[in-house]
């Protein structure tokens, strides 16, 4: 018993040695900012500012093409709808570049460009009907759940920076966002994952 706490102890000393010796030899690991790299969060947030806008500009894009290429009813609904919030979100997002003192800017989100593409990638992989409605469901949820994620963060940023509007409006968003995944599990759920199970 002792022996297994001594053990133990020991553990714990290598562990805290090898923290401190990670703390003092960061420089071979550690990425070396750019020189116009964000030095507070103010920055850190209007560049999270010009990232979602040029997701959600691509958005305006993709979900037009998700639309034509499913076949249920409440799929094309649900996706049309969330275009109508999306460009809405857009209009958002630039009341709050306003209220940050920033022009509109979009910078190329490398998230949203791969989850994109990988939409594009199931349109290919699966046949036209109930099975690609379910993959288009996947894709799409998956990008929701990163505009949550994101969303979340802005306004959270926006709330600590004491920008209680810009919070205001990133939070109007941020549901709308959480409405759109859900609506999407509703027509999993009632229209299309069974009838894609019965395709086999
Ligand atoms: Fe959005
Ligand atoms: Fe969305």
């Amino acid at each position: 018993m002792k022996t297994a706490t001594n053990k133990k102890e020991t553990t714990a000393k290598a562990t805290a040695k090898s923290t401190s010796t990670t703390k003092t030899a960061t420089k071979a690991g550690v990425t070396k900012p750019k020189s116009d790299a964000a030095s507070g969060l103010t920055e850190l947030f209007e560049d999270g500012l010009k990232d979602i806008y040029w997701a959600e500009k691509a958005l305006t894009k993709a979900l037009p093409k998700m639309a034509k290429n499913a076949t249920s009813k409440e799929l094309i609904d649900a996706l049309n709808n969330h275009l109508t919030e999306t460009e809405g979100q857009i209009s958002r997002l630039e009341q709050v570049f306003e209220l940050a003192g920033q022009k509109a800017t979009a910078k190329k989100c490398d998230a949203m460009a791969g989850l994109i593409e990988e939409g594009n990638g199931i349109l290919e992989e699966t046949e036209i009907g109930v099975v690609r409605d379910a993959g288009i469901i996947a894709a799409c949820q998956k990008i929701e759940h990163y505009e949550i994620a994101t969303y979340g963060t802005l306004r959270q940023f926006a709330e600590t920076l004491g920008m209680s509007e810009a919070a205001s409006l990133l939070e109007q968003t941020l549901e709308e966002e959480k409405g759109a995944d859900k609506a999407l599990t509703i027509v999993a759920v009632n229209a299309v994952n069974f009838e894609a199970a019965e395709a086999n």
